[in-house]
């Protein structure tokens, strides 16, 4: 037994958002870390890339449709992934969407659908990952939320995702302090400006540039430079480790 013990091989994943970006790369980080992944996104269709690059690292995932802003996929998708692989150990909540708009022009269903997904999707999924958890006595969940949650990105007008994370943020802590006696770890991760597809959406093309010239590493980040961070929270290497919003930023909240 190694004296700091860094492993997940063997114990049962879910990813929610695996389809794509961070998620997919924290899947996929998981599978060659020997874990069995459930992969899960809105449709199971779209999973294959993320499927063919967890066969390619030798790996074993299964695609899982679930639509996190709904309580009875979540309930069922927990319940697909423990039928095909065992008792569910490891969750990673990455699913979420951003998009920008000022304030004083914000529509409620804008907000409102900022909400359902960024927010109430995290708590919907850890519910149903917790009370699986909960039931065989131990667990780690990492719920993703973003550097926005803690700061207001200059330049960016997104009142509606930088509270909704913000709430990520502290619905994780709430849930730590519930769970960890019966053996459940919860911690967010705060990733700074990531090159997935969420930083190629129109909006934000011209303040690409400039998201990397205000973080002081000078770039953003990959995928799986977010992957190595979650899978150290999800690791028994982190077991005194939970509540925690752990940014992953390149420096940016330091300036
Ligand atoms: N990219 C960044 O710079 C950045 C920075 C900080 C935080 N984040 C957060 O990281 C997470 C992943 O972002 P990403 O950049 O990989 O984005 P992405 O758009 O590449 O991936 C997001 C995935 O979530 C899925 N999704 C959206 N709505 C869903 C729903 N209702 N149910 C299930 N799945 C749904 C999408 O289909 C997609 O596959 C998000 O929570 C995002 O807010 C991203």
């Amino acid at each position: 037994m190694a004296f700091v013990n860094t492993s997940v091989a063997g114990d049962v994943a879910i990813v929610t958002g695996a389809a794509s970006g961070i998620g997919q790369a924290i899947a996929v980080a998981l599978a060659e870390a020997g874990a069995r992944v459930g992969c899960a996104d809105l449709a199971a269709s779209s999973m294959d890339e993320t499927l063919a690059r967890v066969a390619e690292v030798g790996g074993e995932g299964v695609a899982i449709a679930w639509d996190v802003t709904d309580p009875a996929d979540a309930t069922r998708a927990v319940a697909e992934v423990e039928a095909r692989f065992g008792p569910l150990a490891l969750a990673v909540n990455a699913a979420g969407i951003a998009n920008a708009a000022p304030a004083t022009e914000l529509g409620l269903e804008q907000w409102q659908r900022m909400y359902d997904v960024d927010a109430t999707g995290v708590f919907l999924a850890c519910q149903a990952e917790g009370r699986a958890m909960l039931g065989h006595g131990r667990g780690s969940i990492v719920n993703i939320a973003s550097m926005s949650g803690s700061i207001a990105n200059r330049g960016l007008t997104q009142v509606h995702y930088n509270s909704a994370k913000a709430a990520v943020i502290h619905l994780t802590r709430s849930l730590a302090v519930e769970w960890i006696r019966d053996g459940v770890r919860v911690n967010s991760l705060s990733p700074g400006y990531t090159w997935t597809p969420m930083n190629k959406r129109p909006e934000v093309a011209d303040q690409v540039v400039e998201f990397a010239a205000s973080t002081p590493i000078g770039r953003l980040a990959e995928p799986v430079e977010i992957a190595g961070p979650a899978l150290f929270l999800l690791s028994p290497a982190a077991s005194f480790v939970t509540g925690v919003d752990l940014l992953v930023d390149g420096g940016f909240c330091c300036w």
